[in-house]
């Protein structure tokens, strides 16, 4: 499929027509934090089915709908449930819901995510603002035509983790419980989790968590210029760090936990934008 400009522009009409007023600032939410959309005050939901265009969520935890409204007194719209390319989808289809949030008009995108810690300095229930990332295999959203009006056909990444947004976050850090760190993180395409051979492969790459998302949506943000601030969970210490297996039961256990501080975490970065 080649998307043009108005692929993206007919999903974003349908939702500016109903939303309640503009957003501010776009949040996608990642696994097990669904529940912030349910802070959201004065919300308009729109569940992904009904979007012109749109694309539909499988991943468990992810309800898949558009949750317009306020908090801290900023205009937002959340993504409850997000798409992941281990679903199915091609890097192409996945730039489609960054590219929509960019044409409600949003000025920051916040992306949050549940990951495996390969720091060993970190531990489960730690947060880490990311920094940078790696993903060295093959794919981007961005292949194919490019699509002028979100950017141009090569465009730089060294800035993809908004320096301005990361200073916020780590500053809001200082008032939070929770331990928050600064890294890279090593996008892992799933579903399987990671052997430990990887695991330390990643770590002498330089990756200080894993992880399976956010890397297609730090991709297109970055194209079309979009300010970004990504935040990782840490629910589980990667594969073969302790002596025990990896299950999606930890990482909903550990995500569940936090997710009250991470909540309140994510507010007071969000006055703060
Ligand atoms: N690896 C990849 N993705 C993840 C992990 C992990 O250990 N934990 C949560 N998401």
């Amino acid at each position: 499929m080649k998307y043009t400009y108005d692929h993206f522009k007919k999903s974003a009409d349908y939702l500016l027509e109903r939303c309640g007023g503009p957003p501010e600032i776009g949040i996608i939410l990642g696994s097990g934090l669904g529940h912030f959309g349910e802070r959201v005050e004065d919300p308009v939901v729109i569940p992904y089915g009904d979007i012109p265009n749109f694309l539909t969520s499988t991943a468990i935890g992810h309800a898949g709908k558009m949750i317009f409204g306020s908090v801290a007194g900023r205009r937002v719209v959340c993504m409850s449930g997000r798409f992941h390319y281990y679903e199915g989808y091609d890097f192409e289809e996945l730039s489609i819901p960054v590219r929509v949030l960019k044409l409600l008009g949003i000025r920051a995108l916040i992306l949050t995510n549940a990951a495996g810690a390969v720091n060993t300095a970190y531990r489960a229930g730690d947060v880490m603002v990311i920094s940078d990332h790696i993903k060295l295999m093959g794919g981007s959203p961005m292949r194919g035509p490019n699509v002028e009006e979100f950017g141009p056909r090569f465009f730089d990444m060294t800035r993809a983790y908004t320096p301005e947004l990361r200073r916020i976050a780590l500053e809001c850090a200082e008032e939070s419980t929770l331990t928050v760190h600064e890294g890279v993180y090593y996008f892992s395409p799933g579903p399987q989790y990671e052997t430990p051979a990887e695991i330390r492969a990643i770590r002498a790459l330089g990756g200080d968590a894993v992880g399976m998302s956010t890397v297609t949506e730090a991709l297109t943000a970055s194209h079309c210029g979009l300010p970004l601030l990504a935040l990782s969970v840490m629910t589980n210490m990667a594969a073969g760090v302790l002596e025990k297996p990896l299950t999606a039961q930890e990482v909903i256990d550990t995500a569940a936990a936090i997710e009250e501080p991470f909540t309140k975490y994510v507010t007071h970065i969000i006055s703060r934008i």
